[in-house]
């Protein structure tokens, strides 16, 4: 059974109760919850929400979203005012790679509105949108600290700096021939916490 959200999301409550961490997953989200005080679980909600991604397909459903917020026991709204404030945290389904083209101050002197033109022409979507072959989603961001090196965008963990055509070309080709996912999920969690 399914009950309209926000947007053209719904709440599937059978999807809801189909959804567990991993027990390596859940180790992990235990560790991080035991940092805190009683009480104090939402500052845990950032790394958990990262892990959720991962473990979910790549981006945070409505029924993820209250998942974590019972693993976590805090309220569903908390979890999402955090996971739609932050671009990291994708809510709605995304492609296997997942460019994130920095915009900010640095980066757009250096030409990074054209770097997403190229992009958009190139793939045949605009940003916001995935590809009809799921394979490449393109986003813009705030800045991702590494104006020095501008223009650049992030896939998943790598960052692709001091952009040019031609290197947009060639990261392309490569992440079309790999099968891993290149969405910020692909951190490797539990070296990162
Ligand atoms: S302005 Fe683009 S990384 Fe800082």
């Amino acid at each position: 059974m399914s009950s309209q959200l926000h947007g053209t999301q719904t709440f599937d409550k059978s999807k809801r109760a189909e959804l567990k961490f991993s027990d390596e997953a859940m180790a992990t989200v235990q560790k991080i919850k035991s940092s805190y005080p009683e009480g104090k679980q939402k500052s845990a909600l950032l790394p958990v929400l990262h892990i959720a991604q991962a473990e979910f397909g790549g981006w945070l459903s409505p029924e993820t979203m209250d998942y974590v917020a019972a693993v976590l026991a805090i309220q569903p709204i908390e979890v999402f005012e955090v996971a739609s404030f932050y671009t990291m945290y994708n809510l709605k389904p995304v492609g296997k790679c997942v460019l994130e083209v920095c915009q900010t101050s640095s980066c757009w002197l250096n030409g990074a509105e054209d770097i997403v033109n190229y992009i958009e022409k190139k793939l045949n979507i605009k940003v916001g949108e995935t590809t009809k072959d799921g394979m490449f989603t393109l986003k813009v961001v705030e800045c991702l600290g590494s104006c020095g090196t501008a223009p650049m965008l992030q896939c998943g963990a790598s960052y692709h700096e001091n952009l040019t055509y031609d290197k947009i070309d060639s990261l392309l080709e490569t992440y079309r021939t790999e099968s891993r996912q290149r969405n910020y999920t692909d951190l490797d969690y539990k070296n990162t916490l």
